[in-house]
């Protein structure tokens, strides 16, 4: 992509410019889930922990709370939530599912049910969750806003979407240098260039708060509170 394209991303209207130098087909990215399932919690488990422990803390998961997990993966953080709650968890890989539900037999998580389903039709009913939480997803997902949006319509009015995420750096050089990359990360799972005011402003989100998470504190903790 030339200079020319990158300078009028960077500098266009938040409602309608591209999210990324990269565009991704929902084939590529499953295919690319079921090639990395039996190594990614090695190679995105730890390095992406912090973040995902200080989501949780931040949840504060009420008893009988009703938690979706949209993009579950291996369900590595199954665990995480306390037993008094309800977790559903969806993911497009088969693979990545398998591993998530050996981890819940494994450690008799029966607070949490999985489900094969695309977070771009999610098939569950208006308002049906407490709490709709997306780690480590947007990033990953060939369509973000419309994510976003089923997100936010399953979950209830006053219950919180909550998105865990690296976003496109506001440093000019290191933006610059994750634009670069992203047609390379696409490979290993995600887009590393995520536009995060256009993303929000074309989702029509309204944070609560958004906090860096991390180390580095290169990734962000968003909260949006349904109203
Ligand atoms: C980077 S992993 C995140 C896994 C886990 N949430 C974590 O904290 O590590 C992204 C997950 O999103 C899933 N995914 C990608 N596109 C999806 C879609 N359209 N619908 C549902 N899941 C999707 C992938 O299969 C993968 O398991």
């Amino acid at each position: 992509m030339g200079l020319f394209n990158e300078e009028t991303q960077r500098s266009g209207d938040a409602a309608t410019r591209a999210l990324s130098v990269t565009t991704v087909e929902i084939d590529f990215v499953e295919k690319v889930y079921q090639g990395i399932a039996s190594v990614y919690d090695y190679t995105y488990g730890p390095t992406l922990h912090p973040g995902r422990l200080e989501a949780i803390e931040k949840m504060a998961v009420r008893p009988g709370t009703h938690v979706l997990e949209v993009g579950v993966g291996t369900g590595i953080n199954l665990s995480l939530y306390p037993r008094n709650c309800r977790v559903t968890g969806i993911d497009l890989s088969s693979k990545m599912l398998e591993k998530a539900q050996a981890r819940i037999d494994e450690k008799g998580l029966h607070h949490c049910d999985l489900a094969a389903m695309d977070a771009t039709q999610l098939k569950f009913a208006d308002n049906s969750f407490d709490v709709v939480y997306a780690p480590y997803v947007i990033s990953v997902v060939p369509e973000p806003v419309k994510v976003a949006r089923e997100m936010y319509r399953v979950c209830r009015p006053g219950g919180r979407v909550i998105i865990l995420n690296h976003f496109k750096s506001a440093n000019p050089i290191v933006g610059r240098i994750e634009r670069a990359i992203s047609p390379m990360t696409v490979h290993i799972g995600f887009t590393a260039d995520l536009d995060l005011p256009a993303f929000l402003k074309q989702a029509d989100l309204n944070p609560v708060s958004i906090e860096k998470v991390n180390i580095p504190k290169m990734w962000s903790l968003i909260t949006v509170v349904k109203d």
